[in-house]
This record gives structure tokens, C-alpha cells and sequence, in this order.
């Protein structure tokens, strides 16, 4: 397995790829390095077929406090547009696999920018999501104004970039921006067999109900609906739907080949 510098790689469980960001230093700073290196890692574990679901962390006390403040102090806007500045983030994107945010303590700026691209978040009583960029006289870069304002609306949105509110996780659970809240003893714990619940499904429709629900996002209702229908007629051309379909037929566990 490739070593790294600033994360830590496992597979705690069958089919769950963890990513553990690991600068406690700096309270998880997103450096350029740090993120290059997830942004790896996360490829490498979607690229792997014996990797069905992700979980990217941080230590119990941080998840990361946003982009690298040391790293932008002095840039200029043409540094940040030829070194394509937080772009890259975007890979996140593009992963085919479901990944799980286990989330404790702060997750500010690009921090809870990168929980918000996770696809679902799992957090631990003690943390805590804000936009803090107004602080610093910018504005989220990656996502946090879009993200937000499609997740908790409107109203929470502006006040959470414009004032640095910040959600404490009942209230990040109440506005639906994590999908549970468990102990900082058992977070990860949960977010790991979420992960594995979801790694032993039928692999295929995993990711085709994964690019559905994120389409919805993207699309008017008609052209989202014609969407999911045809991802739902592609899928009966797999194997797993016949065994699926099949296994409740005959009252039995399907066994999912992943064609
Ligand atoms: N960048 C660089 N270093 C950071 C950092 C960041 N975002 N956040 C924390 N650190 C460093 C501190 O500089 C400090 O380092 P030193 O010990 O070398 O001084 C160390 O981490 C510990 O931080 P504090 O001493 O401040 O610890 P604290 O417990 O008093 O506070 C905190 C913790 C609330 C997270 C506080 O550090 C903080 O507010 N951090 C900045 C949060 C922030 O503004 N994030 C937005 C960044 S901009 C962004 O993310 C843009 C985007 O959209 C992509």
C-alpha cells in the first residue's frame, strides 16, 4: 500500500476504505500536499473493486479547520488561478463510490466544505460546522455557499457565510446537513458500519443510485425523472439484478457478483 505524509490509510472492515486526515498540528489544515494526497487515496480506493464504500475522518477533537490560512495569506489571484487553486477538490466529484464523513469537532471552511461534498455525514456529539471565511474578509471557495444553501436553504445559509454562525451537530441533524449523531466514542465506529452495510450491497447500484441522487441536484424534475428511469432500465441489464430479483423469489440472500 503507498505510504503517506499527511493521511492515514486503512480498510477497518470488508469493502470500507477509511482516509484519516492526520496533521493534528494544525488542526487538520487543507495544505495543497494534504489534499493531493486524499484526493489519491480516494481515487486509489474507488479504482480498487474490493473497496465498495469510503470513509474519510479526521481525529475526534478536529475533522479540519479549512484550507491552509499560512498557504493563501500572501497569494495573489493569478498564483491561485495557475496553481487551479482548490480545483482539484472537485475530483471528489467525480468518485463512482459512496463516501461517509465522519465528522468530530471543528469542521470550519473548507473543512465543512469537505464534509458537504462527502455524500453523507456521520457525526459525533461534539461537532461543530461553520463558514468562518468572513472572518478572514473572503468568502467560501469550495463550495460552501452552493453546498449549503442546497442543503440547510437559504436562510441558514446566508447566516452561516455572512455571520460565521455555526451549528452545533443536534442542530446540523435537525437542518439536515448530517444524516446521524452518535457519542465521539462510537462515531466513527457507525460511520464505518454504515459504510460496510452499504459496501455489501449490489456494487452497481450503489454507485447508479449514488449518480441519481446527486443528479437531482443538478437537473429540473423532468429531465432528473427521465434520468433515473433509464439508470433503472440500464441496471436490468446486470447480473445482480437477476440474482436480486431472483433471491426474493425464492426466499433466500442474494449473493452479488458486481456484474
Ligand atoms: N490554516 C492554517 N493553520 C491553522 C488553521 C488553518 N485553517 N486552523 C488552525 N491552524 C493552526 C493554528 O495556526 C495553530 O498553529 P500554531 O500552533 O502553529 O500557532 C494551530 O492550528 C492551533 O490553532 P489555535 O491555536 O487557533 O487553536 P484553538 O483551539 O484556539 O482554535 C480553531 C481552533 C477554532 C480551529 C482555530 O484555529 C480557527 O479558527 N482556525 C481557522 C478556521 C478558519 O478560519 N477556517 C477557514 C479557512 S479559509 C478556507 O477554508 C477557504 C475555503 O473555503 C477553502
Amino acid at each position: 500500500m503507498t505510504t503517506y505524509e499527511h493521511i492515514l490509510v486503512e480498510t477497518p472492515a470488508a469493502g470500507v476504505g477509511l482516509v484519516r486526515l492526520n496533521e493534528p498540528r494544525t488542526f487538520n489544515a487543507l495544505t495543497g500536499p494534504l489534499m493531493h494526497e486524499l484526493m489519491s487515496a480516494l481515487e486509489a480506493f474507488d479504482a480498487d473493486e474490493a473497496i465498495g464504500c469510503m470513509v474519510l475522518t479526521g481525529t475526534p477533537k478536529v475533522f479540519a479547520a479549512g484550507a491552509d490560512i499560512k498557504e493563501m495569506a500572501q497569494a495573489t489571484p493569478v498564483e491561485l488561478m495557475q496553481k487551479a487553486f482548490i480545483a482539484r477538490w472537485e475530483k471528489l466529484r467525480t468518485l463512482r463510490k459512496p463516501v461517509i464523513a465522519a465528522v468530530s469537532g471543528y469542521a470550519l471552511g473548507g473543512g465543512c466544505e469537505l464534509a458537504l461534498a462527502c455524500d453523507m455525514i456521520v457525526a459525533s456529539e461534539t461537532a461543530v460546522f461553520g463558514q468562518p471565511e468572513i472572518n478572514l474578509g473572503v468568502i467560501p471557495g469550495a463550495g460552501g455557499t452552493q453546498r449549503l444553501a442546497r442543503t440547510v436553504g437559504k436562510a441558514l445559509a446566508m447566516e452561516m457565510c455572512l455571520n460565521d454562525r455555526r451549528l452545533t451537530a443536534a442542530e446540523a441533524e435537525r437542518f439536515g446537513l448530517v444524516n446521524r449523531v452518535a457519542p465521539v466514542e462510537s462515531y466513527l465506529d457507525e460511520a464505518i458500519a454504515l459504510a460496510a452495510q452499504i459496501a455489501a450491497r449490489a456494487p452497481l447500484a450503489v454507485r447508479l443510485a449514488k449518480e441519481a441522487v446527486n443528479m437531482a441536484l443538478e437537473t429540473p424534475l423532468n429531465a432528473g425523472l427521465a434520468y433515473e428511469r433509464n439508470l433503472f432500465y440500464a441496471l436490468f441489464a446486470t447480473k445482480d439484478q437477476k440474482e436480486g430479483m431472483a433471491a426474493f423469489l425464492e426466499k433466500r440472500q442474494p449473493h452479488w457478483s458486481g456484474e
